[in-house]
């Protein structure tokens, strides 16, 4: 149901119109997909400010201010990880990611170790290599963003990949502070190994979940999350997404 209020629309609970409360509009083209940070034909990026602005305001939520335990469940090529790892590692201790897509895996492995010295030194001789033989300025300038990459980094981020059907309940070897998690929709993948969805993936998320687990889902308009096993802390749409943020 559309409402109009004082000129502003709501549909239904949520909010249309995208206040950034903790991000400003910054030129984040250093940290585009496919420049330094890997990239595979077809795959979804999300939108570097969004991801940063659903990171505070996870942190906001958090117990824990730094040394979060970060985990993606269905990291794809850890796109978001990257970006977190890179722009908000003061904070982070470790990341996790993990899908079901093997090719995405080895994205996800080859974009998180850019967070390391040795992985993005690796990326710049390839950027050189290709700049060599292609002269391109597109090369040109993904290795200028290498270099002011490489002044970002601070610490070695410890960092893991891994299988695991999000479906599916079962253990982890850690507790995550924070789940920070774009499921899929539309035509940025479908969901594999399950046809519960959402709702399956939340109930199974909520046995890995500590009582201060703080749990951000980005999906699309049509997903609904209807769960008891959560108190949901806030949900806003963002153009053709909504994302919503839970804690147990
Ligand atoms: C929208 S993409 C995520 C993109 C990712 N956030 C990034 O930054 O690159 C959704 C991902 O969910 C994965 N996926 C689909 N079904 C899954 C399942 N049952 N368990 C875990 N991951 C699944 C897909 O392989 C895909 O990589």
């Amino acid at each position: 149901m559309v409402t109009v209020n004082n000129g502003l629309k709501f549909y239904g609970e949520y909010e249309n119109i995208m206040e950034y409360k903790f991000t400003y509009n910054d030129n984040y083209e250093d940290f585009a997909s496919g420049r330094v940070i890997y990239h595979m034909g077809g795959e979804p990026t999300f939108p570097v400010r969004l991801t940063l602005e659903l990171y505070e305001r996870c942190l906001q939520y958090s117990q824990k201010k730094k040394d979060i335990i970060l985990y993606d469940c269905c990291c794809g090529g850890a796109y978001m990880l990257t970006i977190l790892g890179l722009l908000k590692g003061d904070t982070i201790s470790k990341i996790y990611g993990s899908d079901t897509d093997s090719k995405r895996l080895k994205l996800a492995a080859d974009n998180l170790g850019l967070l390391t010295e040795a992985g993005l030194m690796r990326r710049k001789e390839e950027l050189e290599a290709h700049y060599a033989t292609y002269g391109k300025a597109s090369h040109r300038e993904a290795l200028q963003s290498v270099d002011r990459i490489e002044k970002m980094l601070s610490k070695d981020i410890e960092t893991e990949v891994f299988y695991r059907n999000v479906l599916v309940p079962g253990e982890l070897s850690f507790t995550p502070d924070m789940i920070i998690t774009d499921v899929p929709y539309g035509n940025m993948a479908e969901w594999s190994e399950g046809s519960g969805g959402i709702n399956q993936m939340m109930d199974a998320l909520s046995e890995i979940c500590s009582k201060d687990t703080i749990l951000c889902v980005c999906m699309d308009k049509k997903q609904k999350i209807q769960t008891e096993k959560y108190v949901r802390l806030e949900r806003q749409q963002v153009g053709k997404r909504k994302f919503e943020i839970y804690r147990k």
